[in-house]
């Protein structure tokens, strides 16, 4: 597989998906609910995932896509080559903000991470990694994470850690947020994971995300150093759902053994 060949074919077709979304604002939005009331869909993210999928079709009918609105066939196992992606992630943002929102996209080979992207799409922001060859922001090299002290860090986290809830332990989570030098919530997994593998964050820790909010991230993480597992310091499970974090190396263990604990 020619890997240069494919990382030009998928920013090419993600800045194009960038600019039908931002030139949809200038017409209607159709908005949704899906599990729940604040699980929004609009016809924009189900028009730029069939915009994908039908792109890469063409490029090549081999290639199977897992992306969140379902528009691609189903996809059981990670063999051959795999598009898993988001066509908006943070879609309340897209809704509400106009702003904040990201096109994520991870190509795995047999279950491997090959290339990842992360697109601001407003702020025509890209971040991307080749396996193995490097990570990039707008085409300029991401430095390894430099170490951090946990009382310097500033993590991201959403406010369903900081109520009472019955899956982790809330009393370790104040200390961990009393810790901290700061907390940031911006409503979109990958723009917090695109954060933390530019050094512009330490932390992410969520309690259940889809395959599609970190598929692109996780590979470029690990071009520079940042750690992302779910919370028994495993990979993510990619054919479910599962709890991750994202951390700067020298912070992940101390977060996950001092902080984290599940109930069971
Ligand atoms: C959501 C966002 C949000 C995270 C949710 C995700 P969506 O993705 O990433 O920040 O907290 O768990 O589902 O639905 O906007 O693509
Ligand atoms: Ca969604
Ligand atoms: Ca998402
Ligand atoms: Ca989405």
């Amino acid at each position: 597989m020619d890997v240069k060949q494919l990382d030009e074919f998928a920013k090419k077709i993600i800045f194009e998906a960038g600019r039908n979304i931002r030139a949809a604002f200038s017409y209607d939005i159709e908005i949704e609910t899906k599990s729940s009331p604040n699980d929004l869909v609009t016809n924009i993210d189900r028009e730029t995932e069939l915009f994908f999928i039908e792109k890469i079709k063409a490029f090549n009918p081999d290639h199977r896509i897992l992306g969140e609105e379902g528009m691609g066939e189903k996809v059981e196992s990670l063999e051959g080559v795999v598009w898993i992606i988001d066509p908006i992630d943070g879609t309340m943002n897209f809704v509400k903000q106009h702003r904040h929102f990201m096109i994520t996209i991870g190509i795995y080979v047999d279950g491997v991470g090959v290339l990842g992207y992360i697109f601001d799409v407003m702020r025509e922001d890209l971040f991307n990694a080749i396996s193995g060859v490097g990570a990039w922001y707008n085409d300029s090299p991401l430095r390894k994470l430099q170490p951090v002290k946990i009382e310097q860090a500033v993590i991201g986290i959403n406010a369903s850690w900081v109520t009472p809830n019955d899956r982790i332990n809330h009393e370790k989570i104040m200390e961990l947020v009393r810790t901290v030098r700061g907390t940031r919530s911006y409503g979109s997994a990958a723009m917090e994971i695109a954060f933390v593998v530019s050094g512009k964050l330490d932390a992410y820790i969520s309690m259940r995300l889809a395959p599609w909010d970190i598929g692109g991230g996780v590979i470029i993480a690990k071009e520079v150093g940042a750690i992302a597992t779910n919370f028994n310091g495993k990979d993510f499970d990619f054919l479910s759902m599962d709890t991750f974090i994202i951390a700067n190396p020298t912070i992940h263990q101390l977060i996950l053994d001092k902080y984290i604990e599940e109930k069971k």
